[in-house]
């Protein structure tokens, strides 16, 4: 399969083999994640594949995050690496294309040419099924930068993913439902990145749902940067919101879980609390950042609901569902946030009890209403805060990790383990345990007794073992 043909474009004759090979670097959130394996189905529609070895790639993708700078920053540095390889490459006469995907190319657009030229394609969110195109016209010599919000729908016009990708890709999987955001926190890039909110139709959903369950999948991760905001027309004109959404795919035959993710608290309607009451499918965990625990800086974030309303809303999950797992969102250092401020934030954190969350630094971001407040926060005192929350965080974590142990569990067996004979599964609260069990049994989900933990993950035995003991 290595024949080659030779181009002979503008300057050098460059010779590409016929099977190109394309590595995809994917940067930020799950729907980046989601995202790259629908860039992999639109580019394996155009005969490349996928490699995980960034020296063999004809074309390297990086699918980009603009959420902190720190993330924006890796790209270019990233760029600047691949420059000089795209360069080596040019001397033995072979090809190297770069593409940059996701928000900073969203973001940015133009300028990423400007900063790194060695770039041949900046593509949108909204626009990647185009990115075959993109690449066609790019290898005539000029980049191509293609972040203008498309009138058309990706989705319509993205190929279904192969079913052989699907299997090689494992039991679980990420379904985009719901993009973009109208929410416009004052420090979050998201809305300008990702556009306004969008929710894909039901059938487009349940058909794409229904091809992931025929190939293999068994538990379905629902993606949206509001994910519960999620609403469509349902069959009989009657407006549909996330928990139908749910009550739907619930019917697939052989689906056996499913998730949701990121949730605003905003949005948790009584009939998504009760779908956590009675849908067993639904897995009792449940992502719902709050970001601070001060009124006064959930305000001035325009998160739009105070600590209290968060509370009574976690009473009521709770209430709906005892066991479940709660994660959230914490960003400690917003301008203006006082020693007290903080203080009611671990205070909210203490109150809430998480099983697993994410905590950050502000970081300014261009565009944003934060970036024009004046009362910045400085960075030592940041970092004093984000240790403090961190610790209590971790705390938290571990005594929940504790509290599992004794516990007998489904387990849906996901990969193989480090060590032979061993698979790692995943929990109904998401975390990742290691249990004895065959590679053939990837995909089944079977009781075991969780008997440790470890620094990320559980240590679990058979349950059966267990009965003769
Ligand atoms: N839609 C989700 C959040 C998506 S961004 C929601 O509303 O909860 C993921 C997380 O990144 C956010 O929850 C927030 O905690 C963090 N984040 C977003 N913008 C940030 C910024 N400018 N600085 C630091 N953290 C930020
Ligand atoms: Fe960003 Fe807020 Fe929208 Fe979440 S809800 S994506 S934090 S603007
Ligand atoms: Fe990052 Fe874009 Fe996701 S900014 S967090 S990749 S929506």
């Amino acid at each position: 399969m290595n024949e080659h043909v030779t181009l002979s474009p503008a300057e050098e004759p460059v010779t590409i083999p016929n099977t190109r090979k394309v590595f995809i670097k994917t940067y930020g959130c799950q729907m980046n994640v989601y995202d790259s394996t629908r860039m992999g189905d639109a580019l394996a529609s155009e005969g490349y594949v996928a490699t995980e070895e960034m020296g063999e790639a004809d074309l390297i993708l990086l699918n980009t995050c603009h959420i902190r700078e720190k993330a924006a920053e890796k790209v270019y540095s990233a760029l600047g690496r691949l420059r000089d390889m795209k360069k080596a490459r040019a001397a033995e006469g072979r090809e190297l294309m770069i593409g940059v995907a996701g928000c900073v190319a969203q973001a940015e657009g133009e300028e990423i040419i400007r900063r790194a030229p060695s770039v041949d394609v900046v593509i949108g969110p909204q626009t990647y099924h185009r990115l075959p195109d993109a690449l066609r016209k790019a290898r005539g010599g000029k980049p191509v930068v293609d972040t203008e919000y498309a009138v058309e729908d990706k989705f319509d016009h993205l190929p279904a993913t192969d079913r052989k990708l699907i299997r090689a890709r494992g039991v679980t999987a990420f379904l985009t439902v719901q993009e973009g955001c109208d929410k416009f926190c004052t420090f979050c890039v998201v809305p300008y990145t990702r556009g306004s909110e969008v929710s894909r139709p039901i059938s487009q959903i349940v058909d794409e749902a229904i091809r992931l369950v025929e190939s293999g999948v068994r538990e379905i991760t629902l993606l949206g940067q509001n994910v519960n905001a999620w609403s469509a027309e349902g069959p009989t004109g009657n407006d549909w919101g996330l928990a139908d959404l749910l009550y739907r795919l619930a019917e697939i035959p052989g689906l056996a879980r499913l998730r949701y993710t990121t949730s605003h608290p905003r949005d948790m309607d009584d009939r998504l609390i009760e779908a956590h009451r009675d849908l067993r499918i639904l897995m009792p965990y449940l992502h719902l950042p709050v970001q601070s625990g001060s009124d006064r800086i959930l305000k001035a974030m325009n998160r739009r609901h105070t600590g209290a309303e968060y509370l009574a809303l976690i009473d009521r999950i709770r209430n709906a569902r005892p066991d479940i797992a709660l994660s959230g969102d914490f960003i400690v250092g917003f301008p203006g946030e006082t020693d007290q401020d903080f203080e009611d934030t671990l205070k909210i954190v203490e109150d809430v009890n998480y099983a697993s969350a994410f905590s950050f630094k502000y970081s300014t971001r261009p565009g944003t209403p934060g970036a024009d407040l004046t009362d910045q926060v400085v960075e030592e005192v940041k970092a004093e805060r984000l240790e403090r929350l961190q610790a209590l965080l971790l705390k938290q974590q571990a005594d929940f990790a504790t509290s599992c142990v004794g516990k007998t569990i489904d387990l849906l067996l996901e990969k193989p383990g480090r060590m032979p004979g061993q698979v790692i599964g995943r929990s109904p609260w998401l975390q990742s345990v290691n249990v004895d069990a065959k590679t053939s049994q990837i995909g089944e989900i079977i009781r075991v007794r969780i008997i440790g933990t470890g620094p990320n993950s559980l240590f679990a035995e058979p349950a059966e073992s267990l009965m003769g003991a």
